[in-house]
């Protein structure tokens, strides 16, 4: 199980981050923009939405309606082909300074198979230029968090999947990201592990202030992890509607076997059915 240090200090006000985030500017702003891609496929139909400071948003629906291409266009992987993005209401160039750093963690653990745990943590730290001794505690500290210090000098090969997905999560933490973007990172994963996963995010997610853009197909996860969840629909595609999940924080298993969590998924489970028909209407 992730270990998550407590060595933070765990904010126990009762407001949650979206609550107060008004006053500062939002992490990320999709204003009109779209993605033909260069065969001419229509990836996305414009888009417009606000990611506001500290949420925790998720993307839904079927599959090829586009979540993969509205993340990598917030991360800049990829260009829109009109419209545009803002960054802390900047242009791209903004991202990286102090409290604008983001982190990307890919379906796949995407590890460097011939590198030991802590090398593959250290690598964008190396990537980034930071000194060997910051990047040292950096390293340790992420795989402290992620409960795998008794395995740092592992190779992947001698980790199971879910261990595998904490190396990668935890390289991601290394880089302190303020923004951090994940696209279905545990859909490989069994049900339970994805679970424990799951808790230990949000609470990181609440540790740290982070601000998080999660791409799944599980309704259960969306549910249980998000403050706001959008859901997209296809053929072209585009955000068919979004539900806010305005619940105490930081959740813990009990909010699974609560009646409200069983609402929330069965309304999400309705509108993704809706979204997923030809034609659906926003
Ligand atoms: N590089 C590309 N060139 C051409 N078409 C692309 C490219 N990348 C994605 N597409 C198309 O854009 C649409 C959206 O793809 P995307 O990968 O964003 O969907 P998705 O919602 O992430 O799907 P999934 O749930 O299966 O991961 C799809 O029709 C896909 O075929
Ligand atoms: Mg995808």
């Amino acid at each position: 199980m992730i270990a998550l240090s407590r060595s933070e200090p765990v904010d126990d006000s009762d407001k949650h981050p979206t609550l107060v985030a008004q006053d500062r500017p939002p992490a990320v702003e999709v204003l009109s923009a779209d993605k033909v891609f260069a065969n001419g496929a229509r990836g996305l139909s414009p888009i417009d939405l606000t990611i506001a400071d500290g949420e925790f948003l998720t993307l839904i629906g079927p599959s090829g309606c586009g979540k993969s291409t509205l993340l990598k266009l917030i991360a800049n992987l990829i260009e829109p082909s009109d419209g545009r993005l803002l960054w802390w209401r900047g242009d791209f160039s903004r991202v990286g300074q102090a409290g604008r750093r983001f982190a990307f963690v890919f379906q796949e653990p995407t590890l460097m198979p011939w590198a030991r745990v802590d090398a593959n943590v250290r690598l964008p730290l190396e990537l980034a230029n930071t000194t060997k001794a910051k990047a040292a505690e950096a390293v340790t500290e992420a795989i402290d968090r992620v409960g795998l210090s008794a395995f740092a000098s592992h190779y992947p090969r001698q980790l199971s999947g879910g261990m595998k997905m904490r190396v990668s999560i935890a390289r991601a933490l290394a880089t302190h990201p303020n923004l951090l973007l994940m696209d279905e990172p545990f859909g490989a994963l069994d049900e339970f592990t994805r679970n424990r996963l799951d808790s230990d995010l949000v609470r990181l997610w609440w540790e740290r202030k982070l601000t998080t853009v999660f791409v799944t197909h599980s309704i259960y996860e969306a549910v249980f992890l998000s403050t706001r969840i959008v859901v997209m629909a296809s053929n072209p595609g585009r955000i068919f509607r979004a539900m806010t999940i305005d619940e105490p924080q930081p959740r813990d298993e009990s909010f699974r076997d609560s009646p409200r969590f069983a609402a929330y998924c069965r309304e999400l489970s309705s509108w993704l059915a809706e979204a997923s028909l030809p034609g659906a209407v926003t």
